[in-house]
Formats: C-alpha cells, structure tokens, sequence
C-alpha cells in the first residue's frame, strides 16, 4: 500500500459547561489527508480547500506535526508526503486543526500498519493542536479521534471518557461569516475565574454528564450553561444571545458557542426539532451578523477518524 487516506471529523468542544474536557463528534463534514510512503521526513504534498492560507512548512502544519509525532513514536525512520483536503472553515469552531490531525494520525498509522492505541493516537495528534490553535487541549482531538461524546479527564498522558449518547439527541451547528482563532480567543480568558462562576460550572458538568447517561433532557437542557469562557468571548459573535434565544424558543435544549466560536451549536430531542432549531438559527444569524450561513444538522456520530478511500483530485 502505498497511500491511505483518512477522514476526521467536525467536533463541537466545550458543549457549553465543559471547557477544554468535553467534546463531540459530527457525521459530517471533516477533513481528509492522504499520507503517501516516502524515504523520510514529512513533507505537505499539497492542501485543497483553504485558499492557500495553510503552512506547506510541516513542522508548521498542524497535519504535518502529528504525522511526524507518530513517527517518531512508532520509531519509524521512513516518511510520509501528506496531501490535505480541508472540507472544515478555517477558524470556523468546528475542530479544524484538530480534524486535520486526527486524520494524519489515522492515515499514517494505518499506512504503516502500526497498531497504535488511541492513547498512542491522540498523544501524538495534540502535538499537531498544540502547533494549530497554539494550546493543548484535546476536547477537539479526542472526540475527532474517538468519536461520539467524551470526556478529557486529561489531556496528557490522555485519560478519555467516553460517555453515552441518549437516543433522539440531534446537534445543530450553525456557523456564521465570520473567523476566531482560537489562540486569540484564549487570550480573553485570563487566568483566574470566579469561585462562584467555577461552583456553578463543575455543577452543570457533573448534571449533563449525568443527564447523558439517564437520557434525561430536562437536565441535560437545564446544564447546558457556559459560566466560564462564553460570558468573555460573547462580545466575538454579534448578537450572539439572540441567536441562542432564538435556538431556545424553536425548541433546543440549550445552545452556546462552538469551541471557540464563532460557530454555535445547539442539542435537540430529534431531528425534527433539530431541523425547526436549525432554521430558527440560521434566520437569526441572517439578521444579527448578515452573510452567508452554513448548517449542519447531525447526530452524535459514533465514528471518529477513519480510513475512508482516496478520491482522484
Ligand atoms: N476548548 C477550546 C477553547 C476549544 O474553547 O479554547 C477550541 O479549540
């Protein structure tokens, strides 16, 4: 073999009250790179879909960096040439950066038929994340690596948490004509939080994780507050408490940025609901902020980065 592509998924981090540990996966869409056996090294072949904003330099690509990881972690002397396809908005909060390390990792493990443990994996795609959104969190990472909903009890050495899912629960994204880097977004930040701010943040964690497993909504609705990051970034997404109003009224359980920003997702009962959500977003959207509007209506997908087959272009 001597190329495999890998698709990793969109992810919504944070899910409101789970800053830097909880994390999601979509169905769709995601970023595909395609890792092709060379003598050594890495090397970035080419990058579709970004309009040439994106490091071809690998130690400055975030695909390029967690490529190299795992092959210094297997020990593997030989090299791979990636070709990146971005299918994921630059500084979208969808999980970009990490879409696109989670898919070297897959496709360069299998190229090689190393057999990594998903430690292994999301080990060496952080790497990537570190040099992409300028941090290591891995809420991004874990869930494009692992799928489904988890849970980063911590990001290194990864102790991950897979948590379930209860039937029905549908996510809406909707991300508006704008651009966050995450570096910037963390330097709003600061460093200390509010004793009460944190009381209130651990307790809606501790009740969605709990409402998760009960399948129960009116908790999981109840939880879905962010005391910490999105009362600092808001003033980043125009009329973002409309929006979230707007949500809310068509029936979501709660809504909050994406990551970052500026994408705001929001968690339905069912695909009908998720469906009124959507437009009632994406009309609130049109009107606070103007421009296009991208919406993606999914389940939790219980399948992270994979092996998918390599497209001609
Ligand atoms: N937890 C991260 C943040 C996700 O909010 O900064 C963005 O990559």
């Amino acid at each position: 073999m001597d190329s495999v592509t890998a698709f990793g998924p969109a992810t919504v981090s944070n899910v409101a009250c789970g800053f830097d540990v909880l994390g999601f996966a979509l169905a769709s869409p995601g970023d595909e790179v395609t890792a092709r056996m060379t003598e050594s090294g890495v090397t970035i072949d080419g990058i579709i879909g970004d309009g040439g904003r994106l490091p071809l330099d690998a130690p400055r690509n975030t695909a390029g960096v967690a490529a190299q990881a795992l092959l210094n972690a297997a020990g593997e002397r030989r090299g791979v040439a990636l070709t990146i396809r971005k299918g994921l908005p630059l500084a979208s909060g969808l999980g970009g950066s990490a879409a696109s390390a989670a898919a070297a990792v897959v496709a360069v493990d299998a190229l090689f038929n190393l057999r990594s443990t998903i430690e292994t994996l999301v080990t060496c795609a952080l790497e990537g994340e570190r040099i992409g959104a300028g941090s290591a969190h891995a809420d991004n990472i874990a869930p494009s690596i692992c799928g489904g909903f988890v849970l980063v009890r911590r990001a290194s050495p990864p102790d991950i948490v897979r948590l379930p899912v209860p039937a029905g629960l549908t996510a809406v994204v909707v991300h508006p004509d704008l651009e966050i880097e995450t570096a910037m977004a963390r330097t709003l930040l600061g460093d200390t939080v509010l004793l009460t701010d944190a009381i209130q943040q651990w307790a809606n964690l501790g009740a969605l994780v709990d409402g998760l497993h009960r399948g129960d909504f009116d908790l999981i609705s109840r939880s879905l507050e962010d005391r910490i990051a999105e009362p600092k970034r808001a003033p980043l997404v125009p009329g973002l408490a409309i929006i979230k109003r707007a949500a809310v009224d068509a029936g979501a359980l709660g809504c909050s940025l994406s990551g970052s920003g500026p994408s705001l997702f929001a968690l339905c009962r069912d695909r009908a609901d998720g469906e009124r959500v959507a437009r009632a977003m994406e009309a609130a959207v049109r009107a606070e902020i103007g421009g296009d509007v991208q919406t993606y209506v999914s389940s939790v997908a219980p399948h992270g980065a994979r092996v998918v087959p390599t497209c001609a272009s």
